[in-house]
């Protein structure tokens, strides 16, 4: 595998238009492949009819490929009639029967990208569906995506689990949370392990390249979730360097589609170089006044960092209730910060302190799988994916087509 393909794709859609059974298995396997990871690969049964019939009132995938059984100028006709439905920037690869250069030769010319042979092997169909996504749309790394409150005890760790938790089971993201607060992380107790590594035994692992070590400091809360489980040093000893620090992002980010960081417990200088390379940053505040004031200013700091736009910056109201009669309206919220509240969730110590205190996750309360629901839009912001599984993904035909029209409508 060439190294420049060797990276987390961009967002992007691919469909496919198969009808030989090795080339469909081999799609079928890009599904499992983490460079993919944010890759809607759609395998189609059928040809270059199916295509059109699709793209007819459906918006067309980035990269559309179709296997042809003839390579008769019939073909190379409906081609032509494809290519006059799909949107503008749509790639097209065929996969034929024989190995023909004047073939080759015409179809590039008509603007396809490329021509295989079938049975088209796993190996080839991901080099060249990497290598098309590269060259149209860039190489785009993981999405890094940072937490951090107003001031302490607003919930930013609560929300980093739940934050984590819909990204892995119900995005599917193979994701990573770091709880940058050292041996002052509370994440352990709301997730159910124990720390097993110092911060600069981490640190030491990534720099080191020893993958088996960083393995063993990653706790796995499910299939798709890791936790960097440190904290095991002493509370009251000096935190190591931040530059070092930026290192266990720097090897994580290449192997996890999203990483979530829990800045509650960071100290100011890693709060800021961490938040500098974020993707988008979520701050926390409860709806009291002190609160609202501090997260008023993190949020003009944090604009500026960003060269002064704040598009991937969101407001999470949390705890909305605790004090009836003496909190801030949602109104004057907006008013005051100058930004209406991405999500506003519930002040609720039975779903929160209680699934907390058994170190399960708030979405395994039925009230509380709805309170987590509610952080789902920002998620979906933060990371360019839709709620949809992959499952949904996969289905070709009828269904496959029936979707993406309904989607193409939205
Ligand atoms: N919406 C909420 N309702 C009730 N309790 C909450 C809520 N959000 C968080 N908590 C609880 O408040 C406490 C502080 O939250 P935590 O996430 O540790 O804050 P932070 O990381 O910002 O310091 C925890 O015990 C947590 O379970
Ligand atoms: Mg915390």
């Amino acid at each position: 595998m060439s190294t420049e393909t060797s990276i987390l794709l961009p967002t992007a859609t691919v469909d496919l238009f198969l009808r030989d059974s090795k080339t469909i298995e081999a799609a079928k396997s890009l599904q499992h492949d983490w460079r993919f990871a944010r890759v809607s690969v759609r395998v189609h049964d059928g040809d270059v009819e199916a295509a059109i019939r699709m793209y007819e009132n459906a918006k067309s995938a980035d990269i559309i490929m179709v296997e042809t059984d003839t390579t008769e100028k019939a073909f190379i006709d409906r081609l032509g009639v494809l290519s006059g439905s799909c949107d503008e920037g749509t790639s097209a690869i065929v996969i034929g029967p024989v190995n023909d250069v004047n073939l080759y030769r015409s179809l590039t010319a008509m603007g396809v990208s490329d021509y295989l042979v079938r049975p088209v092997p796993v190996d080839t169909l991901s080099e060249v569906i990497a290598g098309t996504l590269i060259e149209k749309l860039g190489a785009s790394g993981s999405r890094l995506i940072s937490v951090i409150g107003s001031k302490g005890g607003v919930g930013v760790t609560a929300i980093s689990q739940i934050l984590a938790n819909l990204s892995s089971e119900t995005l599917l993201q193979k994701t990573l949370l770091i709880d940058a607060a050292g041996a002052w992380s509370s994440m352990g107790v709301g997730m159910g392990f124990d720390p097993v590594a110092s911060t600069t035994e981490a640190i030491k692992a990534v720099v080191g390249k020893d993958a088996d070590s960083l393995r063993r400091m990653l706790y796995q809360s499910n299939d798709k979730l890791a936790v960097l489980a440190t904290g095991m040093e002493p509370m009251l000893e000096v935190s190591p360097q931040i530059a070092q620090f930026e290192e266990i992002l720097n090897t994580t980010m290449s192997s996890y589609p999203v990483v979530i960081v829990d800045l509650s417990g960071a100290g100011p200088a890693l709060k800021k170089s961490i938040l500098t390379r974020s993707h988008e940053i979520m701050i926390v505040s409860t709806p009291t006044l002190a609160s609202l004031r501090s997260a008023r200013s993190l949020m003009t700091e944090v604009k500026k960092l960003q060269g002064g736009k704040g598009d991937h910056l969101d407001l999470i109201v949390n705890m909305a209730g605790i004090a009836p009669g003496k909190e801030v309206p949602k109104g004057d919220i907006k008013a005051a910060l100058d930004h209406e509240p991405e999500a506003i969730i519930p002040f609720d110590p039975k779903v929160f302190i209680g699934t907390e205190n058994e170190g399960r996750k708030v979405s395994a309360d039925k009230v509380g799988a709805e309170i987590a629901m509610k952080l789902m839009p920002l998620l979906q912001k933060a990371t360019g994916l839709r709620h949809e599984t992959n499952d949904d993904a996969a289905q070709g035909g009828a269904l496959g087509s029936l979707m993406s029209k309904l989607k193409a409508k939205k």
